[in-house]
């Protein structure tokens, strides 16, 4: 357990970034995200009660949802940050929008944490975002916990749902707890590793965890008694399971080789507790990060960290954009002068801000693996790096081409250079890809999913009074090109009407269709065509 590790002569920084857990939740929606959100809040104290999901979808917004667009359509749309202590440990939860189209948001976000709490859904099993989500965990080692939930509901038998993990996901699992019984016969879970079963109460939201009763071994009488069929099946499973199932083991977990496996109940707080124990004894504090100068440790004492997501009006009444940054290495304390590296000038923090619940609280101080939100107009963008002095330039933010290209419209012709100007801001803060021809023939923008041309749409018309429509352009995908300057230039020159710059200034080629593309490459050698651009 690596708090026991804790050493009484390490420093007070050392010791923050012990305890410190930073970990995203994803899932598809509709798996229980929000609901297991905000048990978890509930559980770390950071809100008091949770009211059912549908009361705050319906009525307020739920913690980790702010837009508009979210009370419209009740998709998730900005991706949050809650900070709550548990056991000792200081906890950082990340929420993700769920919806594919806003899956960029995502992929950066998960760049900002440690760890992942995987939601799925027990009775649809892995579904497509899912999918898509795991590529990006397993291509940065991401360890992996695993929430199958509404086990209260008549859902899929639970071995087929590992094997569907390991075999579509390509994640191994170890089972932790296992069901048994499901939906009117959900009788609780058996903790393996404890040789105890841990008894369902069904429709007590809530209740404290704490509670839950526990009977010893597998074979207790009243699992016989109660539920003779369930605990038939269970016994069943369980010698296949001891007999084949992976057993846990922290580094391959830590390694994102093994996801630790729990079943459980979102709506009914049943194994929550169990995931906050996971997240406290094996979800690693925070790792060091590689820069292209060197690797940057957390416990060092200068400060640095990375722009990974921007938000804008988290408050409708003043219009403002928060930066989110990651902290990497050492602390953050009121007034810390620091280096923009992007821009090599200096910026003074003195209004860093966490979000506990839904009170924006002003932090005094926080640590590597913290996020803070850092209030500006415009000048921090994502993937921009601060340090206490020294160019350092953090991997990690990556930008993916986007699959639908459209330009915008205007209803007043007059307003043209106000679009030009949102556009540009809403590039800058990820709300959707943007790329400036090089012929001045009017923005493109670049998204994964249609409800980004939605979301921009409606912030063009309530926060930039811009009537707008988008059409679409024939583009298929855009390459980030790079090569030596002169290759560069010259190349440059013969392609100019097929050449854009996006929002940080990197130049794109905007390809009609790969047949152009397949000529462009093989006629420009020295020229690289790259689908995906780490920013930093
Ligand atoms: P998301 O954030 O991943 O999109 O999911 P969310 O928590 O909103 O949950 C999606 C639906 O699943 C909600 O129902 C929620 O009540 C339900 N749910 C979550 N956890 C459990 C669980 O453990 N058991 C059962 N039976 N249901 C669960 P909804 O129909 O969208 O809303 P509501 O009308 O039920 O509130």
């Amino acid at each position: 357990m690596p708090l026991e590790n804790t050493n009484h002569s390490d420093t007070i920084l050392q010791r923050e970034v012990k305890r410190r857990r930073t970990f995203a939740i994803i899932s598809h929606p509709d798996a229980g995200k929000t609901t297991l959100t905000e048990k978890l809040l509930m559980y770390g104290g950071a809100i008091r009660s949770a009211g059912t999901v549908k009361a705050k979808k319906s009525q307020q917004f739920a913690t980790s949802d702010w837009m508009e667009v979210e009370k419209q359509r009740g998709i998730s749309v900005a991706s949050s940050v809650m900070q709550f202590e548990h056991q000792n440990c200081v906890i950082n939860l990340l929420d993700t929008p769920g919806h594919q189209d806003f899956s960029e948001d995502t992929y950066r976000v998960l760049t900002a944490v440690d760890a992942a709490l995987m939601v799925i859904d027990a009775a649809k099993g892995v579904e497509a975002q899912t999918i898509k989500l795991l590529e990006v965990c397993r291509l940065r080692k991401t360890p992996v916990i695993t929430f199958i939930n509404k086990m209260d509901r008549e859902v899929r038998d639970p071995l087929e749902l590992i094997d569907e993990i390991e075999n579509i996901l390509k994640l191994s699992c170890a089972p932790i707890t296992w069901p048994v019984g499901m939906g009117k016969d959900f009788a609780g879970v058996y903790d393996l590793q404890q040789a105890q079963m841990l008894k369902f109460t069904p429709g007590e939201n809530q209740r404290d965890q704490e509670e839950i009763e526990v009977l010893d071994g597998a074979d207790h009488p009243y699992l016989r008694n109660h539920y003779p069929i369930a605990h038939a099946t269970f016994k069943e499973e369980l010698d296949i399971i001891e007999a084949a199932a992976t057993p846990f083991d922290q580094q391959s977990f830590l390694d994102g080789d093994v996801s630790p496996v729990f079943f459980g109940s979102a709506i009914n707080n049943f194994g929550v507790r169990d995931i906050l124990k996971a997240l406290v004894e094996w979800a690693p504090s925070p790792r060091p990060r590689p820069a292209r100068q060197r690797i940057v440790y957390p416990d060092a004492t200068d400060f640095t960290g990375i722009v990974f997501k921007i938000q804008a009006n988290m408050n409708p009444q003043h219009r403002d954009r928060i930066a989110f940054l990651r902290i990497c290495s050492g602390e953050y304390q009121q007034g810390l002068k620091v280096k923009h590296v992007r821009s090599a000038k200096p910026i003074r923090l003195d209004h860093a801000i966490t979000f506990m619940a839904q009170e924006r609280a002003h932090l005094s101080s926080a640590y590597a693996g913290d996020i803070i939100g850092i209030p500006n107009h415009g000048k921090l963008r994502i993937g921009d790096v601060l340090t206490q002095g020294e160019m350092v330039e953090l991997e990690g933010i990556p930008h993916f081409s986007p699959e639908i290209f459209k330009v915008a419209r205007l209803n007043d012709p007059l307003r043209a250079k106000q679009l030009n100007k949102a556009l540009k801001e809403l590039g800058e803060e990820g709300t959707i890809q943007v790329f400036d021809p090089l012929e001045k023939t009017g923005i493109v923008l670049g998204a994964v999913g249609q409800l980004q041309f939605e979301t921009v749409a409606h912030r063009l018309l309530t926060e930039y009074k811009i009537d707008a429509t988008f059409e679409t352009v024939p583009i298929k995908k855009a390459f980030w090109i790079d090569g030596q300057d002169a290759h560069v230039k010259r190349f440059s020159q013969a392609n100019t009407n097929r050449l854009a710059r996006d929002a940080s200034g990197a130049l794109a080629f905007m390809s009609p269709n790969n047949a152009v593309l397949e000529v462009t490459m093989e006629k420009w050698p020295d020229i690289t065509f790259q689908s995906t651009r780490e920013i930093g």
